[in-house]
């Protein structure tokens, strides 16, 4: 993303997904940066996952994308070192974190100036942070009797699940709903929310800033 003057329809912005697990939220937004009709202002050029046997992989391989895995035995210098040489070689512009269990570095935020989304399973600032991923989310918000649940998407900041909401999407809890109900229900949500949100901050911070 160089300057108000780029234009994503000829130069689409680049993105990275960083997943370590299923590659849900992965699959659906490659599809949707496929899909014609949606116009894409970005590409997926780059799958960064923790682990070779992550879903993550087989799905980046099944689209033709290049995957680097970062094993947990690498220094945490060495993978900085890997990330930022992937970044200069595939052009990437900005990151995609989706069920990336791992902390992302200063240096790895700055490298793409600040454009690290993430999604979360829960309506922040309700149930983030320390411990809240996964199942244990959707434990807690039956648990606290709220009637309704969703996903959001917002800006990665140092303190994870703190950083500037970009969207949510709402979902009702039903009164049966056990952990499982609930997350598949956010799941879906989150496939629908996570593509249009990187579209509409892309199509809004490249017209908006000119040091982007
Ligand atoms: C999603 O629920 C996402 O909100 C969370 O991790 C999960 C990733 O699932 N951060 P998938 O790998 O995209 O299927």
């Amino acid at each position: 993303m160089t300057g108000p003057e780029h234009d994503t329809t000829t130069m689409p912005v680049r993105i990275a997904i960083f997943g370590s697990g299923a590659g849900s939220n992965a699959r659906a937004i490659v599809t949707w940066s496929r899909t014609a009709s949606n116009a894409s202002p970005f590409t997926v050029d780059l799958i960064v996952s923790t682990s070779a046997n992550a879903g993550i992989v087989s799905m980046a391989a099944e689209f033709g994308l290049p995957v680097l895995v970062l094993e947990k035995t690498l220094p945490p210098g060495e993978q900085t070192l890997r990330l930022l040489a992937a970044f200069n070689q595939y052009h990437i512009d900005l990151v995609a974190l989706a069920g990336y269990l791992r902390r992302i570095e200063p240096e790895v935020i700055n490298a793409v100036h600040g454009h690290v989304l993430n999604i979360h399973p829960s309506l922040l600032p309700k149930y983030g942070g320390r411990g809240m991923y996964g199942a244990a989310v959707h434990r807690a918000v039956l648990d606290s009797g709220d009637a309704e649940s969703g996903a959001t998407v917002h800006m990665v900041n140092a303190q994870y699940d703190e950083g500037h909401i970009l969207a949510q999407e709402r979902v009702t809890v039903q009164p049966q709903d056990t952990a499982d109900d609930l997350a598949k229900r956010v799941l879906a949500a989150e496939h629908r929310l996570y593509p249009s949100a990187l579209a509409a901050y892309i199509r809004t911070a490249v017209y908006r800033a000119a040091s982007l």
